[in-house]
C-alpha cells in the first residue's frame, strides 16, 4: 500500500467503533475487527508502518500505530527520557491509566531508534485529548511530531469525533498553531508547567 503522511483534510466519515473494555491484561483495545479504524491502524507494509514522505523524504523514518506492548514500551521509555530526564517534570508521565484505552503512535529512524510518540485519549463522543507528544531531542524540526500528530488526528476522524484539544507547553504552542489548533485558555500551570488549553475541529 503506498504511504501516505497527509492525513489532515481527511473527508471520509469513519465509523465510530464498538466501545472498546480494555485492561491490563490486554493492553490498550484495538478497533473493532474489519472496521475502517482497524484497517487504517494496521501497518502500511509487512514490515512496519509508513515510510515518511515530505519533508522526511530521505530520512528513513517509519511512521505507525503502536500494536504490541514491544512498541508501547519503547513509547514509555522515550516519554520517560523527554518529560522525566530533559524536563525534570516532577511527576513520572512514562504511563497511565489513560495508556490502556489511548491510541499510540510510535516513529522509528532508519536505525530502529523509536524517536517520536504521542497519544490520543477519547473523552467523549466528540472529543479526544492528544498528549505526551514527544520527540528524541537530537531529532526535532524534522517532521516527526508533525507525522505523529497527523496519525491521531486520522485516527480521531475515523472514530467519528470532531474535536481534538491538547494541553499545550508553551514552547509547544506555535508548533500545535502551525497545524491548525486554536489556543482557548490564559496560561495554567500542569505538573509546575505552564500549558495552554487548544482545540481543532476535524474535518469530516
Ligand atoms: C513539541 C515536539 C513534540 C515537536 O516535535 P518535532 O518532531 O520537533 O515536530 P516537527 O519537526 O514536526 O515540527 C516542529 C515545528 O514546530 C516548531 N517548533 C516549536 N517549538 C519547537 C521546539 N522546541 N523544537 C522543535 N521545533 C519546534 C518548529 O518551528 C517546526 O515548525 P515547522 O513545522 O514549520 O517546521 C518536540 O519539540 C518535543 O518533543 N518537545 C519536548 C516535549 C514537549 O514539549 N512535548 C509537547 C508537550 S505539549
Amino acid at each position: 500500500m503506498a504511504a501516505k503522511k497527509k492525513a489532515k483534510g481527511r473527508t471520509r466519515r469513519g465509523r465510530a467503533p464498538a466501545r472498546r473494555q480494555a485492561s491490563a491484561r490486554k493492553g490498550p483495545a484495538r478497533p473493532a475487527k474489519g472496521s475502517r479504524a482497524r484497517r487504517a491502524a494496521a501497518p502500511a507494509r509487512p514490515g512496519g508502518g509508513a515510510p515518511a514522505s515530505g519533508k522526511n523524504a530521505g530520512m528513513a523514518f517509519t511512521v505507525r500505530f503502536a500494536s504490541t506492548d514491544e512498541d508501547r514500551d519503547l513509547a514509555f521509555a522515550l516519554r520517560r527520557k523527554v518529560f522525566e530526564e530533559e524536563q525534570g517534570v516532577p511527576r513520572p508521565l512514562d504511563r497511565d491509566a489513560h495508556d490502556l484505552n489511548a491510541d499510540h503512535v510510535v516513529v522509528f529512524d532508519g536505525g530502529g531508534r523509536c524517536v517520536g510518540t504521542g497519544r490520543a485519549v477519547r473523552v467523549d463522543n466528540r472529543v479526544c485529548q492528544v498528549g505526551r507528544m514527544a520527540t528524541a531531542e537530537d531529532q526535532r524540526g524534522k517532521g516527526v511530531g508533525g507525522m505523529v500528530l497527523d496519525y491521531l488526528e486520522r485516527m480521531a476522524s475515523l472514530r467519528g469525533l470532531k474535536e481534538i484539544v491538547v494541553h499545550a507547553q508553551l514552547p509547544a504552542e506555535s508548533f500545535y498553531r502551525k497545524r491548525g489548533y486554536v489556543t482557548e485558555t490564559p496560561t495554567f500551570l500542569e505538573e509546575g508547567v505552564p500549558h495552554v488549553r487548544m482545540r481543532k475541529m476535524l474535518v469530516q
